[in-house]
This record gives C-alpha cells, sequence and structure tokens, in this order.
C-alpha cells in the first residue's frame, strides 16, 4: 500500500478534523502518501483530491468542523457513481481508503468494498451517537457539552422569569445527546424517541414539579421524539393544561460546531492511527470503534445494528433527580 484517501461524509462534527490529522499523520509515520478527498464522496467522484503533509493538518486538531468539508452525495447510492468513484480511485492511484462520517456514509464504503474490492475503512463520527458497534462516536462528547451549557444558559433566564422552557436537542431517531444532556442540566423531564411520550405524562410532570414548589422548569425534547419537536410538544401542552406561556428554544445546528472536547480530539486521534494500522494490515469493510476503552475493529455492517447502549436506569435517574 503506497497512496490511500481520506474523506468526511455526512453532517460534520467537532473531532473529524483531530481524525484526519491522525490519519495523516500516521500514514506518513508509515511511509505512505496521504490525499485528501474534499466534500466527501462527491470530491472522490470530480476527482476533487489532494495531497496532505503532516504540516497541512498543523493547527487542526482543536478546531471544529471538517478541513476537507463535507456533503450528503446523491450519485454515490447508484452503481454508475460508484464505478466512477472506483475509476478515480484507480486514476489517483488510491490504495485504500479512510471514511470518517455517519452510518449513511459506510453504505458507499462497504459498496466500494463489495463491489470494486476496495480497501475501506470506517471511523464513526457524528453527533448523534447513534452507530452501533462502538461506545462513542467522535463528535458526541462535544455536542453533549455544547447542549448542556445551553441548557445551563436557559435555566438562568427561566429561573429569572419563572418560565418553563422546552429545548430541542439534535438526533432524528437517537435520543442519546438529549438524554445525557439533559441529565446533566438538571432538566425535569426528557423525552426522547426510544421512550414513548406521553403528553399527559409530561403535564403530571409540570404539575408536579410546580406543587413541589418549582418556579422554572426545563423540558428537553429530542427532534426525533415520537410526540414531535419541541414546538408540537409545548403547542399539545399548552392545548390540554394550564401551562400556555411557555418558551420553545431550538438548539439546532449549533450543536454541530466547536471545538473539539479532549476526549473527542483523543478519540479520533487514537482511531485514525488505528485505521490506518488496519489498511496496512490488509483489513477492509471494517470500522474502527471503542469499546469499554478499547480500539477495536468490526465489520462495516455494524454501524447498522441498532445500539445497545439505551440506558433505562439513566432515564429513571433523570425523571427521579428531576422532582
Ligand atoms: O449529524 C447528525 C444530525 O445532526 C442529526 O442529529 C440531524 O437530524 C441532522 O444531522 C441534520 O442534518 P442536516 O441539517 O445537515 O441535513
Amino acid at each position: 500500500m503506497k497512496r490511500i484517501g481520506v474523506l468526511t461524509s455526512g453532517g460534520d462534527s467537532p473531532g473529524m478534523n483531530a481524525g484526519i490529522r491522525a490519519v495523516v499523520r500516521a500514514g506518513t509515520y508509515h511511509g505512505i502518501e496521504v490525499m485528501g478527498i474534499h466534500r466527501g464522496y462527491q470530491g472522490l467522484l470530480d476527482g476533487d483530491i489532494t495531497l496532505l503533509g503532516p504540516r497541512d493538518v498543523s493547527g487542526i486538531i482543536n478546531r471544529g468542523g471538517t478541513i476537507l468539508r463535507t456533503a450528503r452525495c446523491k450519485p454515490f447510492y447508484e452503481v454508475e457513481g460508484r464505478a466512477t468513484a472506483a475509476a478515480q480511485m484507480t486514476a489517483h492511484y488510491l490504495d485504500g481508503l479512510v471514511v470518517i462520517g455517519g452510518d449513511g456514509s459506510y453504505h458507499g464504503a462497504l459498496a466500494l468494498h463489495e463491489e470494486h474490492g476496495i480497501p475501506c475503512i470506517g471511523m464513526p463520527g457524528t453527533i448523534d451517537n447513534d452507530i452501533g458497534g462502538t461506545d462513542y462516536t467522535i463528535g458526541f462528547d462535544t455536542a453533549m457539552n455544547t447542549a448542556m451549557k445551553a441548557i445551563d444558559n436557559l435555566r438562568d433566564t427561566a429561573a429569572s422569569h419563572d418560565r418553563i422552557f422546552f429545548v430541542e436537542v439534535m438526533g432524528r431517531e437517537c435520543g442519546q445527546l438529549a438524554m445525557i444532556a439533559g441529565l446533566a442540566g438538571g432538566a425535569e423531564d426528557i423525552l426522547i424517541p426510544e421512550s414513548l411520550t406521553e403528553i399527559s405524562d409530561v403535564i403530571a410532570v409540570l404539575r408536579n414539579g410546580r406543587a413541589a414548589g418549582k418556579s422554572s422548569m426545563i423540558i428537553v425534547v429530542a427532534e426525533g421524539d415520537d410526540a414531535g419537536d419541541a414546538f408540537a410538544v409545548s403547542k399539545a401542552i399548552a392545548a390540554e393544561s394550564e401551562f400556555k406561556d411557555t418558551r420553545v428554544t431550538v438548539l439546532g445546528h449549533l450543536q454541530r460546531g466547536g471545538s473539539p472536547t479532549a476526549f473527542d480530539r483523543v478519540l479520533a486521534s487514537r482511531m485514525g492511527v488505528h485505521a490506518v494500522d488496519a489498511l496496512l494490515q490488509g483489513e477492509s469493510g471494517k470500522m474502527v470503534g471503542i469499546q469499554s476503552q478499547d480500539i477495536v475493529l468490526c465489520p462495516l455492517a455494524s454501524a447498522w445494528e441498532k445500539k445497545s447502549s439505551f440506558d433505562e436506569d439513566m432515564l429513571r435517574a433523570a425523571r427521579i433527580l428531576g422532582t
């Protein structure tokens, strides 16, 4: 193996730059060239590919976003698109590929591996922490702390005005971010897709809180909750109860940016070194993950397995402590 490519794909996450840096420097350490592919798979199709040396990745370990930029590439879902990508790999003498991104990005990597025999290794990068086979994804820890700090700020104003806030946290199909940020932020209730939401239960939480002397309260709502988004939940509560004058804050994409935490930098760095090792050892169709502090290699397909870490106990703790 003489030359490999690295790309970031799907939603960006803090720590992706640390991951790119790790792949570039580990590759250089082992005497192989690392090419940066810009705008995810789209850049592979367009041949938007440049050599990255160790100095090109200086000063990025602390930066959010991705210097390679990212995209969601529709043509890559088609066989023809992937054939073009494979041809570009050959044209640029790329012997392997490291894909940093979410589970959607792994479909492309697995197809390249299966259809064209291209050695591909995935590194999990998403703030959602919704990828199987790994306890944590790159970016989750930073996003969790960002959401927690936002909840802290909202608590100040909520307390000053005796208000109820509904805070929407990202996570289309996964409530991990909402659950941890809610527990860490001391939310009165946390609504997540993994657990059925009854509006009457949320009203009961608010009434009990008032009866217990709470003048302000915070309800965290995961973007993908079954009862709807934070606006829908606040409207439903207003329609069915005395809680009519509440406020809604959607944290949105601010959770995706910012300087990565030490945890995310270290995770991405370890995973990047491991991804290069894996390619050099002839591995393909695999992703690196972290399980109980150990960096492991597992099949790319395990990314789609439902995360087994939904923690009923954590939700229970949050609800007990929110009283
Ligand atoms: O990166 C994952 C995620 O942040 C989800 O939580 C969210 O639903 C989605 O991306 C939004 O993505 P975009 O607005 O970039 O399409």
